[in-house]
């Protein structure tokens, strides 16, 4: 039923970045088309490559890319869009999402979104504790974010505690969950009126 839905995985740059291309196969295998949109930290923790081949798809990473969206990458992806999912949220980019900043592909597509948006923190637990981080998952949730809580768990940094992205098949249920009882969007990009 959900086949065919168009579902944005945006990578953000931390060590679970890594996870975010289990979760960006599972979609793909349950029929979804996705677009990967890495931030440039991102590509520090994972290669634009795995996304590429397992999407199909060229991965979106520039804000001004006009030979391959002429109307602007975060109009045409928002446009699109059935659903985004920051996973990995870093704590940069919860902050910035929570303020309105628009200054990479990225952000600036969440503005634009207009479809359910999941994020998913994954941070390490000092930086999940910190109040201007617990400040910005407040804002976002009020501003109709869906966030998906951290888990508890063996963190990266070799500390044991709270800000592990949820894992990629949480994500996924959640995914198809959300989208079950919304009809998919419309495609038409860029017709003149
Ligand atoms: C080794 C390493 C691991 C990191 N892991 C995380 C992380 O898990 N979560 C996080 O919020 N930031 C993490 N950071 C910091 C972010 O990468 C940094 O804030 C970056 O500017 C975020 O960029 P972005 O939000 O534009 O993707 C890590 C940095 C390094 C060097």
């Amino acid at each position: 039923m959900l086949e065919g839905r168009e579902i944005i995985v945006g990578v953000s740059a931390g060590i679970a970045a890594y996870k975010a291309a289990a979760l960006t196969s599972l979609l793909v295998q349950s029929g979804f088309g996705v677009t990967a949109v890495l931030t440039r930290n991102a590509h520090r923790f994972i290669g634009a490559a795995t996304f590429a081949a397992l999407t199909g798809r060229p991965v979106a990473t520039r804000s001004f890319d006009a030979g391959a969206y002429p109307l602007g990458a975060h109009i045409e992806l928002a446009t699109r869009a059935d659903l985004i999912v920051v996973a990995p949220a870093s704590a940069n980019l919860l902050a910035k999402s929570a303020s309105g900043s628009a200054d990479d592909l990225l952000t600036t597509l969440l503005l634009c979104a207009e479809c359910p948006v999941l994020m998913a923190p994954a941070m390490n637990s000092a930086m999940w504790a910190k109040a201007s981080v617990q400040r910005n998952i407040q804002q976002l949730l009020d501003d109709g974010i869906t966030i998906i809580q951290p888990g508890s768990g063996w963190l990266s940094c070799r500390q044991t505690g709270a800000g592990r992205m949820a894992e990629p098949d949480a994500i996924a249920t959640l995914i198809g969950s959300t989208l079950v009882d919304r009809p998919a969007r419309s495609r038409i990009v860029g017709k003149p009126l």
